[in-house]
């Protein structure tokens, strides 16, 4: 039988047969999959080998694409895509936490995972207690059920001890939970000295070009299995488009920090240099960060908020970005911006004034940075 054209328009979705494929993969947007029999859709749905690709909130090729790649740079067996950092965020504590649970967590945090600990967590149930970077292993005693820490803080610039906090966090029988957005697997696999659970922003350096939204969980199989199940169920995966630019950005993070780190060590030692500036937040050679010390530093302007003001106004090249991570150099005032969800006596407490400026090193040439932060500097 002829089928009227209505049908016709409306299945025109078959695949076209071809002895060679695309050396990129394609972004599949489908929503739902089709089955042929009841038996093959039924073990789909308990987990089956097809579970990939049957509706897209469980998973996607696009997402288990940027699972693996992930899961393989940062060597923990396994990983999970979500929607963003703080979907991870999302998906890690309501995979791993159970009511009465006890969190100690570094004080110096990103303002986002800072304000979900701070507000959130105790709905769960759970008790939080945040201490300074040097007082984390000290404050890791049995009964501790995870540990949150930051590689690289935000947007302070420390370095977590991460073997200390692992032997301290092994001892306890906690889970040790490593966001490692500023360091990226290029510099630092947190697994290696006794992470559990390590997670990105993927909005970030994995991306580089500042047009996706997403978020990494890297840990094994079985430790992931309840945020996998948790994050089916209540849809906080990535979507195909973001894993797919995710992906591609990949490709070229080691270019991109190697780059960026170099004109880092230049900005930083611009900036210890200029008496208008009275601290500069970058880190020393330490075994953690290898081979370079990477893209993120923070420094302290004096004249406090007026001076960040005019700093910001005054760039040209630099742009006044509440991101990071990008192949251009950005700046950001995390009092204004990352960290505007804290009091100002939590600021204090941090160690966050408002003369405090976050820098993000692009890749650009480095005569460019330091005249366009030289110029910006002398309008202070
Ligand atoms: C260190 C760090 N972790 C997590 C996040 C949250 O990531 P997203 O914005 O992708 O949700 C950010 C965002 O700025 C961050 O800087």
């Amino acid at each position: 039988m002829r089928r009227g054209r209505a049908t016709i328009a409306t299945h025109s979705h078959r695949e076209i047969e071809s002895v060679s494929r695309p050396v990129v993969p394609p972004i599949t947007l489908a929503s739902v999959y089709e089955f042929g029999d009841l038996d093959t859709l039924l073990a789909a749905y308990k987990g089956g080998k097809s579970a990939w690709s049957f509706y897209r909130r469980f998973g996607h090729s696009n997402g288990r694409l940027l699972e693996e790649t992930m899961a393989a740079l940062e060597g923990t067996g396994d990983a999970l895509a979500c929607a963003s950092g703080m979907a991870a965020v999302l998906t890690i504590f309501s995979g791993l936490l159970g009511k009465g649970d006890r969190i100690v967590a570094q004080r110096d945090l990103y303002g986002g995972t800072y304000a979900y600990l701070q507000n959130q967590v105790g709905r769960l149930g759970a008790e939080v207690t945040l201490v300074d970077g040097e007082d984390l292993p000290a404050a890791i005693v049995p009964g501790t059920r995870i540990v949150v820490v930051e590689t690289v803080s935000n947007p302070l610039i420390r370095v977590a001890d991460l073997a200390a906090v692992g032997r301290a966090a092994r001892r306890a029988g906690a889970i040790l939970v490593v966001d490692n957005t500023f360091a990226t697997p290029i510099l630092c696999r947190p697994a290696e000295w006794g992470a559990d659970v390590v997670f990105h922003s993927g909005t970030k350096f994995l991306n580089g070009h500042g047009d996706a939204v997403s978020g990494v969980i890297c840990a094994s199989r079985k430790l992931l299995g309840p945020m996998r199940a948790f994050a089916a169920g209540m849809g906080t995966g990535v979507s195909p488009l973001d894993a797919w630019l995710t992906l591609r950005g990949l490709k070229t993070l080691g270019l991109r920090v190697a780059r960026a780190s170099d004109n880092a060590v230049q900005v930083a030692a611009l900036l210890s240099r200029h008496r208008k500036v009275a601290r500069v937040n970058y880190p020393k050679p330490v075994r953690y960060l290898r081979p370079h010390r990477g893209p993120m530093l923070s420094f302290e302007l004096r004249g406090g908020l007026r001076s960040a003001a005019r700093f910001v106004r005054a760039c040209r090249l630099i742009r006044l970005v509440p991101s990071l991570g990008d192949v251009t150099t950005t700046c950001t005032h995390p009092a204004r911006s990352s960290h505007a969800y804290m009091s100002p006596a939590e600021r204090a407490l941090v160690g966050i004034s408002d003369g405090l400026m976050r820098i993000s090193t692009g890749i650009e040439d480095i005569a460019d940075i330091l005249e366009d932060l030289s110029q910006a500097l002398a309008k202070v």
